[in-house]
Order: structure tokens, then sequence, then C-alpha cells
């Protein structure tokens, strides 16, 4: 069954009777700035995709690896992973997830046979790990914004080493954080993918181009089975251009850093303490848990019906913001005002406060 994601613009949109063009969509993670689109030749619409080498050593240069992969986005790796790793290794049967993540990594293993466990804040024991299992680590983490620092996953590393199974590293969202904290470098053996999306940082969703950076042996047995024209030409083109560009990349860095702090500012300000609970993510979105189980999902209706889509938890329970440009955080503040005088069960509080 098809997973529910942020970016579902045109289902919710009728489920409201709001024209697609009327609503601020912060359903995703993707950066509300994007890279500036360069001029296209005719020839990269006319001719089938070639492999682009100014595009791979910019690439590597960018996510400082020596091998890697381009791909239709990081999702196409993350789907084709778990059967191609049962045929390398028939023995794996057992995969470590987070419990809150992205869920297609958990999907795809399920599909494949696998056992799923699924670990909370913490990584799950080193000394309960099975041989031959997988350990999936999402850095930061989507939606609760979880980071784990580069010595503690060079500790998973080495013990899956020994245990002969997989790690694997999803970086999706890992360019706002300080580049040295990166797995890209130490992705060099048969016992580790690391995972870059590029529409999240690059604002450019749409242009589908993510990357495995593995060892060469990963990398050639990708390649093989993803086969030619993984990625059109104009998309290489931008993700060359963008790589190399950084000027452009400080400056996203920065910018989305202001943004996410206006935001986090503005968000304590319209919710009084005995809403909020906490505010976790990183500079790509932020997501918003609250005192009361009931509240995310009201507040996820009320801002729908003011056109403003946001993304509720599958377990109902926390609201993920994408961050919002200085242009379009008045709205939303006062979306919030609104829909937090609306909530039913918040006057007991009140009350109570009084
Ligand atoms: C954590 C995480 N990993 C991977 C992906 C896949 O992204 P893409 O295929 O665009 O690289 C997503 C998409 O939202 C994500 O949230």
């Amino acid at each position: 069954m098809a997973l529910v994601h942020g970016g579902q613009l045109q289902q919710v949109a009728k489920q409201y009777n709001i024209p697609t063009q009327d609503w601020l969509d912060l359903s995703t993670g993707i950066a509300p700035i994007s890279y500036p689109i360069p001029p296209i030749p005719n020839s990269a619409w006319q001719q089938l995709p070639q492999h682009n080498v100014d595009l791979v050593n910019a690439a590597k240069h960018y996510y400082q690896c020596s091998e890697l992969v381009v791909t239709n986005g990081s999702q196409a790796i993350i789907k084709a992973l778990p059967t191609l790793y049962q045929q390398q290794n028939p023995n794996s049967k057992h995969v470590y997830l987070p419990e809150r993540g992205y869920k297609e990594h958990a999907q795809a293993w399920k599909v494949a046979g696998y056992k799923l466990h699924f670990y909370q804040d913490s990584l799950p024991e080193l000394t309960q790990l099975p041989v031959n299992c997988v350990v999936v680590i999402i850095n930061p983490n989507n939606p609760t914004g979880q980071f784990f620092k580069l010595e503690l996953i060079s500790q998973y590393h080495c013990a899956l080493k020994k245990l002969n199974g997989l790690l694997v590293v999803d970086e999706a969202f890992i360019d706002v954080m300080p580049t040295e904290q990166s797995y890209c470098t130490l992705a060099n053996d048969n016992y580790v993918l690391v995972l870059r999306s590029f529409g999240k940082f690059f604002g450019l969703a749409g242009i589908r181009i993510g990357f495995l950076v593995a060892n060469e042996h990963w990398c050639n047995t990708f390649k093989e089975l993803l086969g030619p024209w993984q990625v059109n030409n104009p998309a290489q083109i931008i993700a060359e251009q963008a790589l190399v560009d950084t000027n452009w990349q400080k400056t996203q860095k920065a910018k989305l850093n202001e943004l996410t702090t206006a935001q986090v500012e503005m968000f304590r300000q319209v919710f009084t303490d005995y809403i909020l609970l906490d505010i976790k993510g990183c500079d790509l979105f932020l997501t918003l848990s609250f005192k009361q189980p009931t509240t995310a999902k009201q507040l996820y209706h009320l801002l729908c019906q003011q056109a403003v889509y946001c993304r509720l938890a599958d377990e109902q329970d926390t609201l993920r913001f994408g961050i919002v440009t200085t242009d379009s955080i008045k709205r939303l503040e006062k979306a919030l005002q609104l829909a937090c005088a609306q909530i039913t069960y918040l006057k007991p509080y009140n009350l109570i406060a009084l």
C-alpha cells in the first residue's frame, strides 16, 4: 500500500475544497529557497543521458567521498536495497529501524521478508544485534530531528562488520549540519551505505536526483541493477552546477538557519506553555509535540481549513512544518493564532491557569 507523505497537496486541496494555488504548503522538509535553474541547452532535452564525469566529480567533492552512484533520488536505493541485500547475504533476516522515521525504509525491508525491529530514542544495544543484521540510521531523523554523532555511528559500523551485517545511514537532511558529521568519508567497505538526497537542501526535489555513497563493490552492484538513464540530462546539469556553487551553499545554509530561528521564536510566542511540549527538527523542518494527545490532529484540521498544509504524523500526535520564508511567516502566524483560539479542549486548561 502507498504510504502517506508530505507534499500530497492536490489530495488535501480537494479534501478541503480549496484551490491548490491558494495553499501555503509546509508539508515537506524541502528548502523553501531553490537553487536557481541555469540555462539548459537543447541537446540536454534531445539526447539520452550519458555518464557525466563532471557531475560525478562535483558530487565526489561535495560529499567528500571516492565512490558514488548517481540515482533518481535516494528513494531508488531505499526501495531496491532489501531484495538486493537478501540475495547477497541470504542469512540476513533482521533489520533495526527508528520507530519514527521516513517510513519507506520499513516498508521496503518488510516487502523483502525481513523481521522489523524498531528502536526509539537510542540506537539498539550493540551487544544484542544478531549476526547478518541490518541497522538503518536516519541522520538527522525525519521527523524527530534526532542526530547521532559520527563517533557513535562508527561504533555500529565496526560492530556490523564483525557481525557480517550492514549499516545504512540515510543523510537526506544532513546538508544543514556541520559537514564533518557526515558519514560519507567513512563509507569505504562492504558493511556500510550512505544515502544522500539532493532535493531537500537545494530545494529541487522535483528534479529527482540523489546519490549512494559506498565502496566500489556496492557502487558497481547498484549501477548494474539500476541500469542506464537513471537521471535525466537537465537534472544532471542543474545538480552539477549546484554542487560546485559553494557561495550559494554557504548563503543557503545561513538563510535556512535564520529562517528556522525566526520560525521557532514565532511558534514559542503563538503557543503558550499549556499547549506546546517541544519543538525538534533541523534547519529543514520543525516537528512540534503537544501536551494533550489530540492537539496535533485538531490543529492540522484547523490549519487546513485556512489553506495551510503541514504534515500530521501517522501517529497523529505531532505536526511537522517545513521552513517558512519571511514573506509567508505572518500568514502562518495568523493561521496558528486563529487555530489556537479554536481548539476546543484548551478551555479547561485556561480555567485552571486562571
Ligand atoms: C529521510 C528521507 N530519506 C530519503 C528520502 C527520499 O528522498 P529523495 O528520493 O528525494 O532523495 C526522504 C524523502 O522525503 C526522506 O525523508
